[in-house]
């Protein structure tokens, strides 16, 4: 039985190469004054930064900036742009850069509107409730994440080793900018990283116990075959449009909530995947990629083992004639294949200098100190387990 749902994501996309015009208006519908957040730099050697401000200044309106927003965004960064947001009675924010921009901007939306410090949004003990948001823009430089789309942000504290994400309908971005042209610069590594990101947010779904939506797995398994497809293509020919924009707009599709509609959900992957970026400041791309296969074969037995084999006669096109646990196998050795040969992203944690020291504490954090549910229900003696097998 398919399960009931609503779905409602009211984010305007401008898509495409010539949209760029349209932002001066876009952001004058929410008021004057706007704070631009970006990295550490990438848009300013793309050209992307003087087009932006540009459009900014010709409609009229009173910009700030807040740059320096790092990979994996830090609570300091919130607290800085909430602080200037107070201070110059802001507007609206625009958000230009890839997820960790536009994640950070969502806790500064938020932070904008409280006198307490942000992270008690994220706080576990806290998770003060998101009241409201200043309204968010956002012009979108690297396809992986979604949060163009998605209503989540995901900040780190290293003064607790903490990486926590959090999901609130009043963070999703009012307006956001698809501009594939805007991708070509990201490099073949970043853009690796990305369609391993992409790729595991699909995973997370179509590996479930919900019953099945043979709609919703047909979009899906064709959204993984365009990763497998175009990802190889953006990092030999950066400046590929197609291979651009299909990945850029699958990024969206991925984790838009399409996808999961009706499904009770819960992720596997992302929260392993966390622990790592909390203490290794690891691009999450990557640790997804070294947990995603070991995490499969965890989880493979004669009770799941049918997902599998849809899996891979419908992405892979292994033949359906085969035993379904050869499937399975060859499925998962599939992926590596892709993660590891085609993407040429490292394949374990001890190449990209992790070790098992903190491997306890990370899993009992991941599991929440109880119990990991997903495809199949992970105690941190589980989670530990697929860490070591990544070593
Ligand atoms: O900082 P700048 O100089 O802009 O450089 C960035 C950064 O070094 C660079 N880059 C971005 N666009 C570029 C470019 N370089 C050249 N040309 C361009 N056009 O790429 C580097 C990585 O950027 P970042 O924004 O960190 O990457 P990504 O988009 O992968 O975001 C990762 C963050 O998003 C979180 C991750 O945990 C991580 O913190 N996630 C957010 C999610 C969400 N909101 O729903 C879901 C994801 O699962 C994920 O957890
Ligand atoms: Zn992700």
């Amino acid at each position: 039985m398919i399960n009931d749902f609503v779905y409602d994501i009211p984010v305007r996309v401008y898509f495409g190469r010539d949209q760029l015009h349209h932002l001066g208006a876009e952001l004058s519908r929410y008021g004057k004054r706007v704070l631009m957040t970006y990295g550490g730099g990438s848009i300013k050697r793309i050209g992307l930064y003087d087009r932006v401000v540009k459009e900014i200044r010709d409609a009229g309106l009173e910009l700030y900036e807040l740059p320096g927003i790092e990979p994996n965004p830090r609570i300091d960064s919130v607290r800085r742009g909430a602080q200037m947001c107070k201070e110059h009675n802001i507007d609206v924010l625009l958000a230009v850069g890839g997820g960790s921009t536009i994640d950070a901007t969502k806790f500064i939306a938020a932070g904008a509107c409280v006198d307490f410090d942000p992270w008690d949004f994220l706080d576990l003990s806290k998770r003060a409730p998101v009241e409201r948001a200043l309204p968010i823009v956002d012009i979108l430089t690297l396809s992986a994440t979604g949060s163009e789309m998605d209503s989540g942000g995901v900040i780190s504290n290293p003064s607790t080793n903490d990486k926590i994400g959090r999901l609130d309908p009043k963070l999703l971005p009012k307006v956001s900018f698809l501009d594939p042209t805007n991708t070509f610069t990201v490099s073949p590594y970043q853009t690796a990283c990305g369609a391993a990101d992409m790729m595991s947010h699909i995973i997370e779904v179509y590996f479930n116990m919900e019953p099945d939506f043979f709609m919703l797995d047909c979009f899906m398994e064709g959204m993984m075959k365009t990763i497998l497809r175009y990802a190889p293509v953006a990092m030999r020919e950066p400046e590929n449009y197609e291979a651009r924009a299909n990945l850029m707009w699958t990024s969206s599709w991925a984790i838009n909530g399409f996808v999961n509609a009706g499904k009770r959900l819960a992720w596997s992957c992302h929260p392993m995947e966390h622990e790592l970026s909390a203490y290794y400041d690891i691009t999450h791309g990557l640790g997804l990629a070294i947990l995603t296969p070991r995490w499969l074969e965890y989880c493979l037995d004669e009770s799941t083992v049918s997902r599998y084999a849809q899996w891979g006669v419908n992405v892979f096109g292994i033949s359906a004639s085969l035993p379904p646990m050869e499937i399975a196998r060859k499925a998962i050795a599939e992926l590596s294949h892709f993660l590891f040969g085609v993407l040429q992203l490292k394949r374990t944690l001890t190449e990209v200098g992790i070790d098992a020291t903190h491997f306890a504490t990370m899993a009992h954090k991941a599991a929440g100190g109880d119990v990991l549910p997903g495809f199949k229900p992970l105690r941190p003696a589980d989670v530990e387990a697929i860490y070591r097998m990544c070593l």
